[in-house]
């Protein structure tokens, strides 16, 4: 396989860092991109003692000049990224008519804003390579999802701009796909959980139970559909939306 460099965002933890782990697995350089270099360091180093090669960025994906910067530091110092993924991501759940302004921006700001700064950034290397892989993090909460209104409407807007981006760039041999994953065990659903004050291991077995196949999801398994998407193989496959949920979603 041929060895690219990777920008994996909100890849301290949880989806990101396993993503990262996986595309360094796959003989990637690996820019591990999270709001601070410090929480992304703990990443890069696992990736650094399983003998890949990581980097960490410090960057809030939502602001402009951080993402030019950090994109510049990632070309400089790992090579011209050729792999994006759009994984950084932030809750502010509240049903509607709790919902302030306030949520509703934070969330747009981290999801789209940020998924579109950062390919935005990242294209002009992928351009100039003639070729290119972007993933978009959506989520089954783009069906929509009681309290997630700026949430479902993100991760929709997320499937939108994955399109877009794919008719776009298609001509520079670029593809850029959406992974939508289920219920995963992160530091995020822990999170939630914690907000509606059920135990977590009770939100973990009712999740279980509602997917077909019985257990939740691990950060791996997304990992391992993004690594698809970004693979020499998966040239011909663009614009799509795969739900990684353990059962059928439409
Ligand atoms: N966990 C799930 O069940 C689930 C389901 C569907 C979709 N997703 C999506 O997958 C992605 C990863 O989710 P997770 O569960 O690993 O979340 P997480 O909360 O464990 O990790 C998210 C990471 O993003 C980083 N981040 C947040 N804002 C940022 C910003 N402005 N700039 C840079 N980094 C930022 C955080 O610091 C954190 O390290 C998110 O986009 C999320 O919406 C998660």
């Amino acid at each position: 396989m041929t060895s690219r460099t990777a920008v994996v965002t909100g890849a301290a933890r949880g989806i990101g860092a396993a993503t990262a782990r996986r595309l360094a697995a796959d003989g990637h350089a690996v820019a591990v991109l999270d709001l601070n270099e410090a929480d992304a360091q703990a990443t890069a180093k696992a990736i650094g003692a399983a003998g890949g090669t990581a980097l960490a960025v410090g960057a809030d994906v939502a602001d402009e000049a951080a993402v030019a910067s950090a994109v510049e530091r990632v070309a400089a110092e790992l090579g011209p990224p050729q792999i994006l993924v759009n994984n950084a991501g932030i809750l502010r759940d509240n049903l509607l008519f709790k919902m302030t302004a306030g949520d509703w921006d934070a969330v747009m700001g981290v999801h789209l804003r940020g998924a579109f700064l950062m390919s935005r950034a990242v294209q002009a290397h992928m351009v100039e390579a003639r070729w290119g892989r972007i993933v978009n993090l959506s989520s089954t909460s783009a069906l929509g999802n009681r309290g997630q209104a700026n949430y479902a409407a993100a991760k929709a807007g997320m499937q939108g701009l994955t399109k877009t981006l794919a008719i776009e760039l298609g001509r520079f041999g670029i593809t850029a796909n959406a992974v939508a994953p289920g219920f995963i065990e992160t530091e995020m659903t822990k999170a939630t959980a914690e907000r509606i004050g059920v135990p977590f291991e009770d939100f973990l077995a009712h999740a279980a139970k509602e997917a077909p196949v019985g257990r939740v999801g691990r950060p791996e398994d997304i990992a391992a559909a993004v690594a698809y998407f970004c693979s020499e193989d998966a040239g011909f496959v663009s614009g799509q939306v795969l739900y990684v949920a353990g059962g059928p979603k439409a």
